[in-house]
């Protein structure tokens, strides 16, 4: 079928390029490619309406048609306003047996370099389908989506849309504000509309921290309207993704950026989490001394015993090359560290939200000045003052997530996992509606396992398999699972 008007992409000639990437992508996504074998004859996401919003790459077009070929009518948005791969999103509208003049494949809604109110508007147009219908699932990565529904259905109630957010809300900064316009219009527009959407809603299943973070402040104040899948702190996810993922996009975005040389420079992380690991093991790799902060006194203690020095931001700040944050809080670098830092050193954020370096600390410098380098690498140039002569650093994507932004985000591989488990979560979110409340839940370590199984054969890993008599001296099944839900890889 054709799709006019309905998708809003950069360029839908980019599409063979697009097609190409995805192909060798789908080589790259034995998770994926497997569940479309296993799944593909029963169809379990028939009749499935669901809203993506997340980054819109390469890999997440293979994700989308994977979620096609097990039934599911999908409507896409990314996540972030520099994220998208236009050649991906146009391959992902033409479809695989569409055209440029003839697309069918799925609307996408999404380009590199959206303003904030264009963001909005997409992840608006994923919530709103044509015919008047909604989606039933949605898939989410940051909480975005599910963030306007909620705020949609909060402002219904109250018969209107305040004029500000108020106080207690973190990470959504100036995003905020254009959300409230987005909802003050269609408030006008259909008073209920929220509120009918969020009826028809089976669940979502949310890709990262940041957003497991917000569905889990949800629900314990009682305010989640749907089932949630906390697809991040599957072990197939956040300890594969968030961690050799950022190992392998956060030197690449960099690389992209800069092309400056790592090795024997200093590089501080802030945040020695999943991914903070990840990133100060590529830095490390590159031969860097790489220094940490964390708040976390075991997080801390294993950064140390893994070698690393660990300190406050303010005690390193004027040696550090490279500032790294990955802590998914806010208000990490502010404007006063950057004024301090090292001439032309390199500052990048690697968390989900823009919150973690004070941008808009950084423009309010008095003199300060702007020069773009490329899109997404801006030199920002201190005038002479009491910290020391004029001097610049160098801040990638303007303080969002620089693995997505600079460079292509994670390889495929990884990705096969973290999205084999948002596949399993929508089909348990869909086809089981009755076994889940309005509460976040994990999926089951069978199907965790499940995923890494999925991956091993490409990897040419030959898994060593229980004996009987091993599996019942250690309690457990010989097909798993083969730890209990407390242990933590
Ligand atoms: P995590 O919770 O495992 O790690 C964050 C760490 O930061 C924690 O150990 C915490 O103690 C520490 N921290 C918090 N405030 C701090 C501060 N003021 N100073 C120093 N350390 C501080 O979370 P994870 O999984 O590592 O994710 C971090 C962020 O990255 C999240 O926003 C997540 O959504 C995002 N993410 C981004 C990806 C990407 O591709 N760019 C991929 C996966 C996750």
């Amino acid at each position: 079928s054709e799709l006019p008007g309905q998708y809003k992409v950069r360029d839908l000639t980019l599409a063979e390029a697009g097609r190409h990437q995805i192909r060798l992508a789908e080589h790259e996504m034995p998770g994926l490619m497997a569940l479309r074998t296993e799944f593909g004859p029963t169809q379990p996401l028939a009749g499935a309406r669901v809203a993506g919003s997340l980054h819109m790459t390469v890999q997440t077009a293979v994700l989308i048609e994977t979620l096609v070929a097990l039934g599911a009518e999908v409507r896409w948005a990314s996540c972030n306003i520099f994220s998208t791969q236009d050649e991906a999103a146009a391959a992902v509208v033409v479809g695989p047996h569409g055209s440029v003049d003839a697309p069918a494949g799925v609307p996408v809604f999404a380009w590199k370099g959206e303003s904030l109110e264009e963001y909005w508007e997409c992840t608006e147009q994923i919530l709103v389908w044509p015919g008047g219908t909604g989606p039933n699932m949605i898939l989410d990565d940051g909480g975005d989506a599910t963030l306007l529904v909620h705020k949609g259905v909060q402002y219904e109630a109250a018969g209107a849309v305040p004029a500000d957010p108020g106080p207690g809300e973190q990470g959504y900064s100036e995003e905020l504000l254009v959300i409230l316009d987005t909802l003050r219009r269609s408030l006008a527009a259909d008073p209920q509309r929220w509120t009918t959407i969020a009826a028809q809603i089976k669940g979502v299943t949310e890709e990262t921290t940041t957003g497991v973070h917000r569905l889990y402040q949800l629900a314990e104040a009682g305010g989640l309207l749907f089932p949630a899948i906390n697809v991040n702190d599957s072990v197939t996810k956040s300890k594969f993704d968030n961690k050799y993922g950022i190992r392998h996009s956060l030197p690449d975005g960099i690389n992209r950026a800069t092309d400056v040389l790592m090795g024997g420079k200093v590089a501080f992380v802030a945040g020695y989490g999943d991914v903070g690991k990840g990133a100060a093991e590529a830095l490390r790799g590159q031969g860097a001394r790489v220094i940490i902060s964390e708040v976390d006194p075991i997080c801390a203690l294993q950064a140390a015993m893994d070698g690393f020095q660990v300190t406050l931001l303010d005690d390193v700040i004027d040696q550090a090359d490279f500032v790294i944050t990955t802590t998914g809080n806010k208000d990490v670098v502010s404007a006063a560290h950057m004024s301090r830092m090292k001439n032309k050193a390199i500052v990048g954020n690697i968390g989900h939200f823009d919150n973690e370096i004070d941008m808009a600390g950084l423009a309010a410098v008095p003199g300060i000045t702007r020069t773009e380098i490329k899109p997404q690498v801006h030199e920002w140039t201190f005038p002479a003052d009491e910290v020391g002569p004029e001097r610049s650093i160098i801040v990638l994507s303007e303080g969002r997530l620089l693995n997505l932004g600079n460079a292509t985000g994670h390889p495929s591989f990884v990705m096969s996992n973290s999205f084999s488990n948002q596949v399993i979560g929508q089909i348990e979110l869909f086809t089981k509606p009755d076994e889940y409340a309005r509460e976040v839940y994990r999926l089951p370590k069978v199907l965790d396992e499940k995923v890494a199984r999925l991956h091993l054969g490409a990897l040419g890993v030959r898994l060593t398999e229980l004996t009987k008599s091993q599996a019942e001296y250690l309690g457990i099944d010989v097909a798993g699972p083969y730890k209990a839900d407390h242990y933590r890889y």
